[in-house]
């Protein structure tokens, strides 16, 4: 007895006894072989009308399980008799392979559900479109005679209400693996969507004229976008999928009446009318996903065909929550809206993306101020910033900071939106803040005043100063700019009276601020020192470029003082003194992956000049010192208590640096009253170790230590420096320094004496 008459004699039996409930429909029972050759349509054709015309409660079409069922193109149409009809697949379904076995003329779909509601399909089979015969044929990647613009998708559902497709397997679509179009109430989980990620155009489900759609707990990897969701289509519902290969989640292009492209997230044409509200992708992974969220309301399929127009689709409500990973790409989170049809409602909840180097934001315009969710975002644009280089922008920016500082939710933005110029006076940007995490996304400018005479009624210590800020994370790709050619020829406010001396400002100042991240700006021509990190503990700087002049007095690149765990590192710095300046009270600060110079180098100091100075832990690795002043130096007035110690640098190349390797007790640069004292900064445990280089002088190790002091444990190992002066053998010069020094050239004699 085959199944279709097993199952009928139980419902026989089940009739007896209740009505009937439940009735199978085999295609085995239909004839079909499922030996992957034989041509099984008709069998799965004569199955379905049985199924659908079943009057019993639910009828269930079996597929069953270790057989292959070669189908041709077939349209499983409804309504059917019962509200619940299951498709029970657990076998194979095998495409025609490739086009040369496509028997119908119409390309564009293989298998097709029509109006059939309450379809409900499972059993972990697998639908196989057998794509690659229509991929090598592509005009996208093989344009030429008889190439296809056009390729099937291999199951399409057409208006079906109250669908639900769980643990399905899809593999090598032609095209879209899924296409929804016109179904209500639909779930779809526990799906898996395999196909090449160079396979064209294969999407893994396309929704359109759809309303309350689910999709979770799916894989999905193919040569498009993992889902993607058209026009006229609401409340849709993604979780928990992985996605990639592919596109990523998108939504668009809209404002294009109706036709829908793929594009990567949320993408409308800059035409049109329309809506895009409630959205949500939450529980999203990213894994090195290029552009992991975009919003982008410019959207141009063809470039320079598209002018900007007062209308727009509207984009609202849409809620990103708990989105984690990598970005391949700088920009991670890109909300590009309209000037015209801004952005509301939008919300990013959770949301922590890594660039495989770096983080940058880029958020290019407007959002609504402190919009609903978890995260608040305060754009400076929307408390008067004007942005266009010439107004002062100070006081927006002062308000949009209370306005963050005072954000109870937990994750407060303040965004500085990109392509626009900031003037700003001097501001300090203080906390406490309500937050213990403040995040300020510099995608724009800042520039400062082009006159010093701006300044005036100001203190001139400090240009942008952010203290007692918890929790600060500033980043983004946009450019802080000093403009302090004015400071560098003069560095007072008016003339220097005689005897006076007067400094420019800093450019930014982080006092008392732990737990501070910065990153990936871009920041030059400071008016005296680019950075100052005071009395910090834990802080992280990365990707950040800080420039000017090799001419530009006092430019230093970052100072650190009275702070601790500091790490600096993959950044470039090149200014007119020293690259980054560790002094007083510092401690564990590690730099790692700077590319220094112009400049005078990284240095520790000049210690001495307080009661007691302590710099302790400083380790400084992997850097190239690039036609500095001095390399790496460690240096201290006469006098003073305290120590310089457990400091290491290694891995330090220099090319071309001047005096590469120096400790100096008898700093005293204005080379006035000089004395000796007889107290001194205790240098000790100091190693130098694989370190490379050349030099412009002769001299290119010089230990002058303190006569009473002295230097203690000094270690060199694998240090080889050359001169580049024609015919000069570099050498080391040592005074009461002690230590040991292997496979040094040149030899450091004075140490072992
Ligand atoms: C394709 O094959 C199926 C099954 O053999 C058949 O029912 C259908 O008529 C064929 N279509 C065309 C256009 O030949
Ligand atoms: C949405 O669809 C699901 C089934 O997927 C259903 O349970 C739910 O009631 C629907 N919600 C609405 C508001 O229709
Ligand atoms: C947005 O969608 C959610 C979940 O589908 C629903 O509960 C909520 O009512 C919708 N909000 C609006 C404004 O449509
Ligand atoms: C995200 O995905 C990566 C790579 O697949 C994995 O290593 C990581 O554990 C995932 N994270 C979470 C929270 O699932
Ligand atoms: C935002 O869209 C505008 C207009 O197409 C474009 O010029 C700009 O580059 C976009 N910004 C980003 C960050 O993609
Ligand atoms: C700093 O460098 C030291 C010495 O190489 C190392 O032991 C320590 O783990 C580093 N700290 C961090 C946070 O990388
Ligand atoms: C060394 O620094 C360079 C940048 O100067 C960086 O690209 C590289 O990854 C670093 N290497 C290690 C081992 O940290
Ligand atoms: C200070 O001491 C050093 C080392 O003994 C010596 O070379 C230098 O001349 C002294 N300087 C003065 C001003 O006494
Ligand atoms: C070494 O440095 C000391 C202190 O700056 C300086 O006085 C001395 O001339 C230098 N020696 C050499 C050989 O450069």
């Amino acid at each position: 007895m085959d199944s279709f008459l097993i199952s009928y004699a139980i419902c026989v039996v089940s009739l007896l006894t209740i009505r009937i409930s439940a009735k199978e429909f085999n295609v085995l029972s239909y004839g079909a072989s499922g030996n992957g050759i034989t041509d099984d349509s008709s069998a799965f054709m004569k199955a379905w009308k049985d199924t659908c015309s079943e009057a019993a409660s639910s009828a269930t079409l079996v597929i069953p399980k270790g057989k292959q069922f070669l189908v041709h193109p077939l349209i499983f149409t409804g309504p059917c008799k019962s509200g619940t009809i299951n498709v029970m697949l657990s076998g194979t379904i095998l495409a025609p392979n490739g086009p040369d076995q496509w028997n119908a003329s119409d390309l564009s779909t293989w298998l097709a559900f029509e109006g059939v509601t309450g379809l409900s399909i499972s059993g972990f089979g697998t639908i196989d479109g057998r794509g690659k015969g229509w991929w090598d044929r592509s005009c996208r990647y093989h344009p030429g005679q008889g190439c296809f613009t056009q390729a099937p998708t291999a199951l399409r559902f057409q208006n079906c209400n109250n669908l639900k497709m769980l643990n399905t397997n899809f593999h090598n679509s032609p095209q879209t693996h899924v296409l929804l179009l016109g179904c209500q109430n639909v779930e779809l989980g526990f799906l898996n969507i395999q196909s090449p990620g160079t396979s064209p155009n294969t999407d893994g489900i396309h929704i359109q004229f759809g309303r309350n759609v689910s999709i979770h707990n799916s894989q999905i990897a193919d040569g498009d976008d993992c889902i993607s969701i058209g026009d006229k289509t609401y409340d849709i519902k993604i979780n928990d999928i992985k996605c990639g290969p592919g596109h990523g989640v998108s939504i668009g292009s809209l404002g294009r009446d109706g036709e829908a492209v793929q594009v990567n997230n949320i993408k409308v044409k800059r035409t049109g009318r329309g809506l895009v509200q409630n959205v949500t992708f939450t529980n999203i992974n990213f894994t090195a996903v290029e552009n992991p969220i975009i919003i982008d309301q410019y959207y141009c399929d063809k470039p320079n065909s598209c002018k900007p127009t007062d209308t727009g689709v509207h984009i609202n409500d849409v809620r990103y929550s708990k989105l984690i990973g990598t970005s391949q790409t700088e920009v991670a989170i890109n909300l590009n809206c309209s000037n015209n049809v801004p952005c509301t409602g939008i919300a990013l909840d959770n949301v922590r993306l890594e660039l495989i180097f770096t983080v940058f934001v880029t958020i290019s315009y407007v959002l609504t101020p402190g919009a609903s969710g978890a995260t608040s975002l305060f754009n400076v644009v929307d408390y008067g910033a004007v942005g266009d280089g010439k107004t002062d922008d100070s006081a927006a920016f002062s308000k949009a900071w209370k306005a963050t500082c005072n954000a109870p939710s937990r994750n407060p933005i303040l965004i500085i939106p990109a392509t626009k110029i900031f003037l700003m006076k001097p501001v300090t940007f203080s906390g406490p803040c309500k937050s213990t995490s403040i995040h300020v996304l510099m995608s724009g400018n800042i520039v400062a005043p082009n006159s010093k005479m701006a300044w005036k009624g100001f203190h001139i210590n400090r240009w942008l100063a952010f203290t007692h800020v918890n929790g600060l994370t500033i980043i983004g790709s946009g450019t802080i700019n000093g403009r302090g050619a004015a400071w560098w020829s003069q560095p007072c406010l008016h003339k220097v009276p005689k005897g006076v001396t007067c400094k420019g400002p800093t450019a930014l100042t982080f006092y008392r601020c732990n737990g501070l991240v910065l990153k990936g700006i871009r920041h030059i021509n400071s008016q005296r020192n680019h950075i100052t990190i005071s009395n910090c503990k834990d802080v992280t700087f990365s990707n950040l470029h800080i420039s000017a002049p090799k001419t530009s007095p006092n430019t230093d690149g970052i100072d650190i003082s009275g702070s601790s765990n500091v790490q600096i590192r993959n950044s470039f710095i090149g200014t007119g003194d020293d690259c980054i300046a560790i002094s007083s009270g510092s401690s564990h600060i590690n730099i790692t992956g700077i590319a220094c110079g112009p400049g005078h180098g990284i240095s520790i100091g000049a210690l001495g000049a307080h009661e007691e100075d302590t710099v302790e832990e400083v380790h400084v690795r992997n850097c190239t010192l690039k036609g500095t002043m001095t390399g790496v130096r460690v240096k201290t007035w006469q006098g003073g208590v305290g120590n310089a110690r457990r400091i290491s640098f290694e891995k330090i190349r220099f090319i071309r640096a001047d005096s590469p390797i120096i400790i100096d007790q008898y700093y005293c640069p204005s080379r006035v009253n000089c004395k000796n004292e007889t107290s001194g900064i205790r240098i000790s445990d100091v190693s130098y170790r694989s370190i490379i280089g050349t030099s412009t002088t002769d001299k290119v190790i010089n230990l002058s230590c303190d006569q009473n002091v002295g230097c203690t444990n000094i270690q060199f190992n694998y240090v080889y420096i050359t001169s580049t002066v024609p015919g000069k053998k570099a050498y080391a010069f040592s005074f009461n320094a002690h230590g040991n020094y292997a496979h040094t050239r040149p030899v450091v004699k004075g140490l072992q004496a």
